[in-house]
């Protein structure tokens, strides 16, 4: 069954297939209502959210469908100690797809072993959040014509932000793109990112301490905000929380046609000043969000048991009882999940279901 739990499950020729569908609805939105008449999604999101809970709510009711669920898991039978597993075994009885959102890292890798019906990872912890990325990749190709060949620059909380992880992997397909890192120590790139994505696929990327240096060379600033909820250290949320702001008197060091996108919430990274510049895109990459998050309901509805669209192929997990995950906020330290891990092509072990290190 086709899931959707990392960007790489679906092949560059899906995504752009998910991507090209999306134009068609914004084109020819009246074809598409009732293309999912008398189905059902199911939100479960164990994890605040604005955007991608109520989009994934737009595009199915746009799609002539129904949606139930949770927007707070207090309110299920999870506060009774239910699992994940056991959760989705259930919506699966009443919804033919389950969009998931969780604070542990790897709940929808754990829960899509067991689902009846396809899972859609909305975001896991620190890990991922694929239909983010398909929201970003349609947002650059609509506001610069094309994916390949183009400059990101990433900018703030890189360690923490899914969104930055997941779509450097899926921009690591596309041709000729160059990735500029723009981060204080405290907030770089998680390692796994650089070696087994970017080093692996040959995508140019470098370190920089400021957005000044890179600006004229920008087709995409990608801004995140510092993830408060995520640090353990408050004392060091507060030394990096204002480590960049974009302003006007930045803007003007930019190309004429550099797309700002940012996944949103914002807090104080981006100053409101920025809003009224044509080159500011994040409010049209929400809505952007809502189309292609109908383009994935249809096609994984299409693709559910057609063998021409299989799961990826991975490596068989390693089990060994002498090594653990480190990560506390990893689905095998809170649920019991199996400890399985997966070597990267450097030799590294790394958990199966968060990718973090292992001891
Ligand atoms: N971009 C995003 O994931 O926003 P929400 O947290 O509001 O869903």
């Amino acid at each position: 069954m086709k899931h959707l739990i990392d960007p790489m499950d679906l092949t560059k020729e899906e995504t752009d297939e998910i991507i090209s569908l999306a134009e068609d609805i914004i084109a020819h939105r009246e074809r598409y209502q009732g293309s999912m008449s008398h189905r059902k999604l199911a939100t479960l999101f164990y994890e605040p959210s604005t955007r991608t809970r109520l989009s994934f709510t737009s595009a199915m009711m746009e799609l002539g469908g129904s949606v139930l669920g949770f927007s707070d898991a207090k309110n299920s039978s999870v506060s009774k100690g239910e699992t994940v597993q056991d959760t989705v075994r259930v919506v699966g009885c009443f919804a033919e797809v389950i969009a998931m959102r969780h604070y542990i890292e790897g709940a929808q890798l754990y829960a899509s072993e067991v689902s009846p019906v396809p899972i859609i990872n909305a975001g896991d912890g620190s890990h991922s959040h694929p239909t983010q990325t398909l929201t970003d990749l349609l947002t650059i190709k609509r506001e610069l014509g094309r994916i390949d060949g183009i400059t990101i620059g990433f900018c703030g909380d890189l360690r923490f932000g899914r969104t930055v992880h997941s779509l450097i992997k899926a921009l690591s397909r596309y041709r000729n793109v160059e990735v500029i890192l723009i981060a204080p120590d405290a907030l770089k790139l998680p390692d796994y990112i650089k070696h087994d994505v970017c080093d692996k696929c040959g995508v140019k990327y470098r370190e920089v301490e400021t957005m000044e240096e890179v600006m004229p060379e920008l087709d995409v600033l990608y801004m995140t905000r510092v993830q408060k909820e995520r640090f353990l250290d408050e004392d060091e949320f507060d030394r990096v929380k204002d480590s960049f702001v974009l302003d006007a008197r930045r803007m003007a060091l930019a190309k004429k046609n550099m797309a700002v996108l940012h996944p949103l919430p914002r807090v104080n990274e981006i100053l409101t000043e920025v809003d009224s510049d044509p080159r500011a895109a994040y409010f049209r990459q929400v809505e952007n969000g809502k189309f292609v998050r109908e383009a994935l309901i249809l096609k994984l509805h299409e693709w559910k048991n057609d063998p021409a669209h299989p799961m990826p192929e991975h490596d068989r997990p390693v089990f060994d009882s002498s090594v653990r995950c480190t990560n506390s906020k990893c689905i095998c330290n809170n649920e019991h999940a199996p400890y399985k891990f997966h070597y990267t092509d450097g030799g590294q072990l790394r958990c199966w279901y968060c990718d973090s290190k292992v001891r």
